[in-house]
C-alpha cells in the first residue's frame, strides 16, 4: 500500500520516527510521497528521502507559506538541483487567509507552469477555494497531470477535477461517521483515478481521531472505501497502488 502524502518530515515525529517507518512495513505500507510545503521541508524531505528509501520526496510552497516568496526561482532551482516526484503541495487556501488571494493565485499558477515544465505531476491543495482551483487549473487542461489532495468538495465538482485529467486523493475524514460527501466521493468516483492518503500528522482516521496521525493508518481510509464499494481491502491496495506507481513514477 502507498501512503500518496504524508508529512512525516514533521517536528512531532522527530523522537519516534524510526519506530513509525517499522509500523509502515508491518502493515506493509511500503512506499510513502514525502510531501514538502516550505523552503525548511522541502529539504528536509529530500534529505530524509536520502536516509529512508521507503520515501519519495516533493517539493513546494504551500499557500499559507507564500508570504515569504517573491518569486518561484527558489523553487526551480531546488528542482533543478535535487530529485523530486512532484511539485506541491501548492494551490489556495482561504480559510485562515482571505487578504492575500492575488498573490497565492500568481504564486499556484506558477508552480503549475514548473510542474509542465519539469513534466512533473502536481499536488494540489484546495479548502474554501475550490471554484478558484478548478478555474486557474482548467486553464492548462491538456498539459498538467497530478492530484486534487485531501479532497472535500461535492461529487459534482470532482467529476470536474477528473474531466482535466486529475486523480482524487482521499484521506482519514472519509471514515468520519458524519462524512457524507467524502463517503459519496469515494464510493462514485472511478477508481482508476483514487490515491490513498493519510496527510499526517493531521486528518487523523477514525478509530485515532483526536490523536496524531501517521502513514501507517493509511490502512483505514483503504479499508472504509473498500467497504463502502462492497470490496476487498485488497483490490483497492492494487489499483490504487498501480495508479500512485503511475502518477509519481515511483
Ligand atoms: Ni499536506
Amino acid at each position: 500500500m502507498i501512503d500518496t502524502h504524508s508529512h512525516l518530515l514533521d517536528d512531532v515525529f522527530k523522537d519516534d520516527l524510526d519506530e513509525c517507518i517499522q509500523r509502515c512495513k508491518d502493515n506493509n505500507v511500503n512506499k510513502i510521497i514525502l510531501v514538502g510545503f516550505d523552503r525548511i521541508t522541502n529539504s528536509k524531505a529530500v534529505e530524509l528521502s536520502k536516509k529512508y528509501d521507503i520515501f519519495y520526496p516533493t517539493a513546494g510552497i504551500h499557500p499559507e507559506e507564500v508570504k515569504d516568496i517573491n518569486d518561484l526561482s527558489y523553487l526551480s532551482d531546488f528542482i533543478n538541483n535535487n530529485k523530486v516526484y512532484a511539485v506541491g503541495e501548492c494551490g489556495l487556501d482561504y480559510h485562515w487567509t482571505k487578504d492575500n488571494k492575488e498573490l497565492q493565485k500568481e504564486i499556484f499558477e506558477g508552480q503549475i507552469k514548473l510542474s509542465i515544465d519539469y513534466n512533473l505531476p502536481l499536488i494540489i491543495h484546495s479548502r474554501d477555494a475550490i471554484e478558484d482551483t478548478y478555474n486557474i487549473l482548467k486553464k492548462y487542461k491538456g498539459q498538467i497531470r497530478g492530484v486534487m489532495h485531501c479532497y472535500s468538495g461535492s461529487l459534482e465538482m470532482a467529476q470536474k477535477f477528473l474531466d482535466l485529467g486529475l486523480y482524487i486523493g482521499l484521506d482519514g475524514p472519509v471514515t468520519f461517521k458524519n462524512a457524507k460527501e467524502p463517503k459519496r466521493v469515494a464510493s462514485n468516483i472511478p477508481l482508476d483515478r483514487l490515491l490513498l492518503e493519510t496527510d499526517c500528522p493531521w486528518m487523523t482516521p477514525t478509530p485515532f481521531r483526536g490523536k496524531r496521525n501517521e502513514s501507517s493508518y493509511v490502512v483505514y481510509v483503504c479499508q472504509e472505501i473498500a467497504s463502502l464499494r462492497g470490496m476487498d481491502c485488497t483490490e483497492i491496495e492494487k489499483i490504487t497502488d498501480k495508479n500512485a506507481i503511475s502518477l509519481f513514477n515511483i
